[in-house]
């Protein structure tokens, strides 16, 4: 992977947003992967700003993953995220954004039925990515496959714990989520893999020059042919 160093997050959100532009310039109906949690943030932030005023009711995205058994109108569902801090402040169409379906009626043929609007929408991208502290990309945990697809998984104790700061209390972190897979991630076009902060050094450190095993799922990219991984200082720390 291609490893850039930036000096804030700021840096990296509009150095991706940057990317993400000269995508939308070149086809207004790119397909972009979206993924949660506070990593990606800056990169929504700086989209606000470098799009402002831009018809984007052409793009298509599809987000990472979504928790199982959530009811999706909460605020913490993936999908309640993904309105709020994407498809709202940016304009885009709700109906051209998907997300996993967590719901516990469907879960059987959900992760199928997320591959299949994938292909349809002609692949992704550009896909957004943040990494666990424990290697995880999407909510694949280690011993992950390589050629997984879109499928339900159990998160770890230490996911749950890294996203109780979400929820009133640990105990409200579902057990479960449904995740694009490791072998769907790897088809998107572009990787795009940000991280910031100390507590991710390790998880960097071993997916970009560590070996490649399902036990840390992030070196996963080092199967990428065009993998950008953006950090900040204290993230690439215990790069070589
Ligand atoms: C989110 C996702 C996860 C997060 C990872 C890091 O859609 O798939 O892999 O990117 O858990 O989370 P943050 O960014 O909150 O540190």
């Amino acid at each position: 992977a291609e490893v850039v160093i930036v000096d804030s997050k700021e840096a990296a959100g509009s150095l991706v947003a940057t990317e993400i532009v000269e995508l939308l310039d070149a086809r207004a109906d790119a397909v972009l992967g979206l993924a949660t949690g506070s990593t990606p943030l800056p990169v929504y932030e700086a989209l606000r700003v470098q799009l402002a005023g831009r018809d984007l009711s052409q793009v298509r995205g599809f987000a990472l993953d979504e928790y199982v058994g959530i009811d999706p109108q909460h605020p913490e569902s993936y999908r309640s995220v993904i309105t709020r801090e994407v498809v709202e402040p940016l304009g885009l169409d709700p109906r051209r954004i998907h997300v996993p379906n967590g719901a516990m009626e469907t879960i059987q043929h959900a992760g199928d039925d997320y591959e299949a609007a994938i292909a349809a929408a002609g692949g992704v991208d550009l896909q957004i990515l943040g990494i666990g502290t424990d290697g995880h990309i999407g909510f694949n945990e280690p011993g992950s496959s390589f050629a997984s697809q879109t499928r339900v998984k159990t998160l770890t104790a230490q996911t749950r714990e890294d996203n109780a700061r979400f929820f009133d209390s640990i105990d409200d972190v579902p057990m479960h989520c449904i995740t694009q897979g490791l072998g769907t991630i790897l088809k998107a076009r572009h990787l795009v893999l940000l991280a910031f902060g100390e507590g991710k050094a390790e998880a960097v450190a071993a997916a970009v020059e560590g070996p490649l095993t399902a036990s840390l799922p992030g070196s996963a990219i080092q199967l990428h042919p065009h993998a950008t991984v953006v950090v900040d200082e204290a993230a690439a720390s215990r790069l070589a």
